[in-house]
Formats: structure tokens, C-alpha cells, sequence
């Protein structure tokens, strides 16, 4: 019992500068065979970064790296992957027109086609998914799977290659909240394996229940290590962010404004019958379980899929938006869930993806003011506490969560009546996240209608006025925040509560 753990990992007085930014500053981290050791920073503290030194996928300025008992210099992700570690990145790194297998094997598969044998590849595929109990056939496209089971086959990736060290870079902020159960029974299981796991999240409670050990870094730098057992979640917040953080829910009253969106009887190709208003300066939160067909009701009424019938109204006119760009003209905007994939264009400037929205427009009214453009960006990103060093930079240097406030920040530009919100926080970290449900409250309070789709029962909670519960396809009720619980949502969102009428108005 006295004899120390083993260790797998040692990180020391590890530095790394990205131009004027000291992303990392000497920091440390260990970690032992069967542990979980949780590493939490706020968006941009530098946990993504130490990852890539790790891997061989940045070099590091200063520091060493031990891997087991021998230092290591990875030059290239290749020969970390080599030693047996596994990373799963924040971004998801799949080919996705390439089928699930290939994705499974693509860094292992030889350049020697003919040799390469299908059919065994295709039984190494089904062991690999069934590793995390996922039913994909192995010859589907990667593009034509959600994003929770791209992430699970990311994992899949990780556990098929043997690795003994696996790193997830916020492994579950797509996962629906079963999704998480089963990823926490694997991480168990690979624990009692000795695999050693490193865990980055921003789901304090989480991260709580699944580690040993976590360790927090600020602005680049090592802050301590606790041990999860007997810690709470305001010790863990403290050390990210070295201040209490007012964590209270506070629900303006509903300001009844008059309604600016009517649907009646809408049904589309994963949705039926859905009815519902929304109000001038109304926050209308959509809860429910990933796939329950929120997303896909509120892309069809901002024109990105086709409904089959129903009945819109936007400010008492009946519409139907053929494509975004036509909702974007009458007021609409809707920031989408997955950044990386619909909205962010990572090579160009933080500047031009927040005006980009607008482009259309300020074109149509000759030349782009550069002038103007850059003062509505500036004012955008000191808003939304955006962290960068200029709005010249490129959107893929920002950190995951400056990333997801960039999103924000060119819907919130064009200055919309009716503004959709997919899952707004996902990856960003609780007090960034405080900032943002304020900035919600605030548009809400100058008259803008939000419609916030949210998996998070507590930011539900937190914001809206009232919540529509969809399950399989159908609104199950409707909820003033004052009747809301965790509890009752989940009762309306799994199916067991269902008193929704669908022929009447749910105002
Ligand atoms: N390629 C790059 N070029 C320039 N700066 C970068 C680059 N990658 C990261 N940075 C900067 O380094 C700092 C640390 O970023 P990092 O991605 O490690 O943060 P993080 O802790 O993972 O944050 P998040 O929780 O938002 O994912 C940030 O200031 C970021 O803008
Ligand atoms: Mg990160």
C-alpha cells in the first residue's frame, strides 16, 4: 500500500510562445498507470497547447517530458503515437468523406494498397466500435454521422491503436448526457486496466466524479494539484480563475412583449407537428436529448432544411425562408452547434469571420468600410472578452472557447430580432460562460427573441423564461420557468411525461 503509484508521465517547467503569447509558462504535470488526472484552465490557460507538446504536434521552447522513466523528445505526433500515447483532440481530426473505417485505421494503414486486407480490416473495425458500443456500419461515411458519434469513433481511434496513455481534449462537450455515462464506464474500465488517462474539461461536476487528481492552470501557468476525492466544485473554480464567481440563476420576468415568430403544425423530415411563439425580448429555451429534433426545427425555420408543412410567421407575416441568407435579411440569425464544420473559417482573420455575416449587405451599399468593420469587431471582441492579440489573427490560433465566442460575436453583429442559439457553450469555460448568459439577458432586455437550444439542463434553468421539451421528433410540454425542474425536464424529454396538445397555442 505505501509503495508509490507508477509513474507514466512527467511534464516539467514545459514552455511555449506563440509569437507575443507565452501560452505556456514552466508548468508541471504527472501522472501515474490506472489514473485519471483531470487537467481545468479558463478558455485559452494553455491545456490544448501542453497537449500538442506532448504529442509532437508543436516543439516546446523549455521543459522536459518523461515517458515512462525515459525523457522523450516526440518530433512529430508519429513517434509519440509510437510510445503508446493516444490523444483525442478538441477538434475533431476525421476525414469526412472517408468511411468510419478508414478513419478508424487511416494513420496505421500501409501505403501498399494492394496488400491492404478488407475484410480483416473490416472485423478490426466492428471490434474497434464495439469497444465503445457504437452501431456504425464500418463502410459509412464519416459526414453522414452526428458529431457525438464522430467523437465516439475518435475514441474508438484511441483504444483500437493500444495505447497506454489516451488524452481527451473535451471528449464529451458533444455528448448527450447517456453518451457521458458510457464514456465514464469505459474511462473506468481502461483505468482498471492500468491505462493512465489525462482529462481536459470545462464540466467542473464532472470532472469531479471521473478523476483522481486535477490540476488547473491560469494564463499559461501551473496554479496546483488537488485531489478530487473531498473537493468541491468552488475549490476547482477558484483555482481557474482565482476569484468567487456569482454562479446564481436570475430570470427577468417575462417582459411580454408581442410575438415575432409563429409556428403552427411545422413537420419536417426528423420533426412533426411542432407549434410554438416566441416573444420580443423572450428567451424560449428548446430542451431534450441529443437528436430529440430541436436543431433540425429551428434549421428549418431559419431556411438551412426544408420543412413539409406548417405554418411560419415572422412579425405577422407568413414566410418561408428559403435559404439563410433570406432569414439573415429579415432579422434572423443562428449560431450552429458545430463551429468547426459550419461556421468558423479557421485560416482567415478573427475580423473577417465576425463581419462576415454582414458582408452581403455592406457590399450591396458600395465598398466595405474597413474602418467601421474593424470598430464593430473591436467592440464585439472586448464585449465577449474574446482573448487575442489582434483581430489580424487567425482563428485557428484562438484557444476552443475564444473560438466559440468568435461564432457568437458575427451573429450578434448583424444586430438580429430573432436570434438562435445551438448549444452556445459549448467548450467554453464558467466564467466566460457567466459573461455570455449576461450578454443573453441583456439582448433579451433591448427587445431581440432567443430561441436557445441547450442540452445543459442548468443553463436552461439559468436563462429561459419558458421551455419547449421535444422528444423523438415531438414537442412533449411547454414550461413556465417557475414550474421548471431538472427533474420534470427530464420526465418531458425522455418520453415519460408527454401533455403537450398539439392543436393548441403554447403561449
Ligand atoms: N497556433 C497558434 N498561434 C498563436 N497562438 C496560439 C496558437 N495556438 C494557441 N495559441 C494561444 O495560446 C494560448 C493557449 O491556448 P490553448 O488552446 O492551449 O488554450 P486552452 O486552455 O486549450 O483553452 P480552451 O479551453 O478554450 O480550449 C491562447 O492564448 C491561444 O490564443
Ligand atoms: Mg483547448
Amino acid at each position: 500500500m505505501a509503495e508509490a503509484a507508477k509513474q507514466i508521465l512527467k511534464i516539467e517547467g514545459v514552455s511555449k510562445r506563440y509569437g507575443g503569447v507565452q501560452a505556456l509558462n514552466r508548468v508541471q504535470f504527472d501522472l501515474n498507470y490506472g489514473e485519471v488526472h483531470a487537467l481545468v484552465g479558463e478558455n485559452g490557460a494553455g491545456k490544448s497547447t501542453l497537449i500538442k507538446v506532448l504529442g509532437g504536434i508543436v516543439p516546446r521552447d523549455a521543459g522536459r517530458i518523461f515517458f515512462d522513466g525515459r525523457e522523450v523528445h516526440f518530433n512529430n505526433p508519429a513517434e509519440a503515437q509510437a510510445a503508446g500515447i493516444a490523444i483525442i483532440h478538441q477538434e475533431l481530426s476525421m476525414l469526412p468523406t472517408l468511411t468510419v473505417m478508414e478513419n478508424l485505421f487511416m494513420s496505421r494503414m500501409s501505403g501498399r494498397y494492394g496488400l491492404v486486407n478488407w475484410k480483416a480490416m473490416e472485423r478490426r473495425a466492428r471490434e474497434a466500435l464495439a469497444l465503445v458500443d457504437l452501431h456504425v456500419d464500418p463502410y459509412a461515411l464519416v459526414k453522414d454521422l452526428s458529431i457525438s458519434q464522430r467523437q465516439m469513433i475518435e475514441i474508438a481511434r484511441a483504444l483500437s491503436a493500444n495505447a497506454r496513455l489516451i488524452v481527451m481534449d473535451e471528449p464529451n462537450s458533444s455528448l448527450s448526457d447517456t453518451e457521458t455515462d458510457r464514456l465514464f464506464e469505459l474511462i473506468r474500465s481502461l483505468k482498471a486496466r492500468g491505462i493512465a488517462i489525462m482529462y481536459v474539461s470545462h464540466k467542473i461536476d464532472e470532472v469531479l466524479a471521473i478523476s483522481d487528481r486535477i490540476t488547473a492552470f491560469r494564463d499559461g501557468a501551473y496554479v496546483g494539484t488537488i485531489t478530487s476525492a473531498g473537493a468541491t466544485e468552488d475549490m476547482v473554480i477558484n483555482m481557474m480563475v482565482g476569484r468567487e464567481l456569482d454562479r446564481r440563476a436570475t430570470v427577468d420576468q417575462n417582459t411580454g412583449g408581442e410575438v415575432l415568430l409563429h409556428v403552427r403544425g411545422l413537420t419536417g423530415r426528423a420533426f412533426r407537428d411542432v407549434s410554438f411563439d416566441v416573444r420580443k425580448g423572450e428567451i424560449l429555451a428548446f430542451s431534450g436529448l441529443v437528436g430529440a429534433g430541436r436543431s433540425e426545427v429551428l434549421r428549418t425555420i431559419f431556411g438551412a432544411e426544408r420543412a413539409t408543412s406548417g405554418d411560419i410567421r415572422f412579425e405577422g407575416k407568413p414566410v418561408r425562408f428559403a435559404s439563410p441568407t433570406e432569414a439573415i435579411k429579415h432579422g434572423l440569425a443562428m449560431v450552429q452547434e458545430d463551429r468547426k464544420v459550419l461556421s468558423l473559417f479557421m485560416g482567415m482573420q478573427v475580423m473577417h469571420n465576425v463581419s462576415m455575416a454582414q458582408l452581403p449587405f455592406m457590399t450591396r451599399a458600395g465598398n466595405i468600410n474597413d474602418r467601421r468593420e474593424q470598430r464593430l469587431v473591436q467592440d464585439f471582441v472586448h464585449k465577449l472578452d474574446i482573448r487575442l492579440a489582434s483581430i489580424g489573427d487567425a482563428v485557428s490560433s484562438l484557444s476552443g472557447g475564444n473560438q466559440q465566442k468568435t461564432v457568437l460575436a458575427r451573429w450578434l453583429a448583424t444586430g438580429p430580432k430573432l436570434l438562435i442559439l445551438d448549444e452556445p457553450t459549448h467548450g467554453v469555460d464558467v466564467g466566460a460562460k457567466a459573461e455570455i448568459y449576461e450578454l443573453i439577458r441583456n439582448l433579451a432586455r433591448e427587445g431581440v427573441a432567443i430561441v436557445l437550444i441547450s442540452s445543459e439542463l442548468p443553463e436552461v434553468l439559468a436563462l429561459a423564461h419558458r421551455i419547449v421539451v421535444m422528444h423523438e421528433g415531438r414537442i412533449t410540454g411547454v414550461l413556465n420557468h417557475a414550474d421548471a425542474s431538472e427533474e420534470k425536464l427530464m420526465a418531458y424529454a425522455t418520453g415519460v411525461l408527454d401533455d403537450f396538445a398539439p392543436a393548441g397555442a403554447t403561449s
